[in-house]
């Protein structure tokens, strides 16, 4: 039988858990009911200030971001993401949650991407989607995913969605956070401004110039 000593102290490992448990969200707990984001405030903080809440309206607690049929058809990878994160949708501001909708064509492609700020639940509402991430050890994890199935990318690693289903797919993805962030290495490296200098890309990539300007010809202008 556990002693009254052993007793106290799981207690107090308990309490030191909870106690610990906020830090290890993704965004801060809020401080009040809500905070509609100011868009438009002068004032720069970490997330928005709040609109002064006797001007809050039902609507900022709503928005149609979603409703709108996206289009694949205006891109090479035949993906579009629509994203209701706080920018757009300013109900967010301190709720740590947004949320993104993302139509794949016939074998499109969201290319490899992290989000630094969230872990991401998707969910597929149509079709079949190979969900892949990669492991800060290299180790790739993937599992195609049909219509009503979860898969759950942690946060911060790399990963992409392919419509591998003889369809459209489509998917929402969620956050535990109001803008998760998101972070695209061909991007990151190919498409910065100003650009990335050439001796770190020829070095990185083990190439010449040429190959280095061909694949920022590729991703220019996304
Ligand atoms: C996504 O779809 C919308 C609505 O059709 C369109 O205006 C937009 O250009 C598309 N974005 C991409 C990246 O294809």
């Amino acid at each position: 039988m556990a002693s009254a000593r052993s007793v106290m102290l799981h207690v107090l490992l308990l309490a030191l858990a909870l106690a610990a448990a906020p830090a290890v969200l993704s965004d801060p707990p809020p401080l009040q009911d809500f905070c509609v984001a100011d868009l438009k405030a002068a004032t720069a903080v970490d997330g928005f200030p709040c609109k002064a809440p006797s001007t809050v309206e039902d609507d900022d607690f709503f928005s149609d971001a979603m409703v709108a049929a996206p289009r694949t058809d205006t891109n090479p990878f035949g993906v579009n993401s629509t994203r209701a994160t706080v920018s757009v949708f300013p109900g967010l501001n301190t709720l740590g949650l947004s949320i993104t909708r993302t139509d794949l064509a016939v074998g499109g492609l969201n290319p490899p991407h992290s989000h630094p700020r969230g872990s991401e639940l998707v969910l597929v509402l149509k079709g079949e989607v190979m969900v892949g991430f990669t492991s800060a050890t290299n180790r790739l994890f993937t599992k195609v995913v049909k219509e009503n199935e979860l898969y759950v990318v942690p946060r911060g690693l790399q990963h992409y969605q392919l419509n591998v289903g003889t369809g459209d797919a489509v998917f929402m993805a969620m956050f535990d956070a109001q803008s998760p962030g998101l972070v695209t290495p061909t991007l990151a490296l190919f498409a910065t401004e100003p650009a990335m200098p050439m001796e770190v890309l020829t070095k990185t990539f083990l190439m010449g110039e040429d190959d280095v300007t061909a694949m920022k010809s590729k991703f220019a202008g996304f």
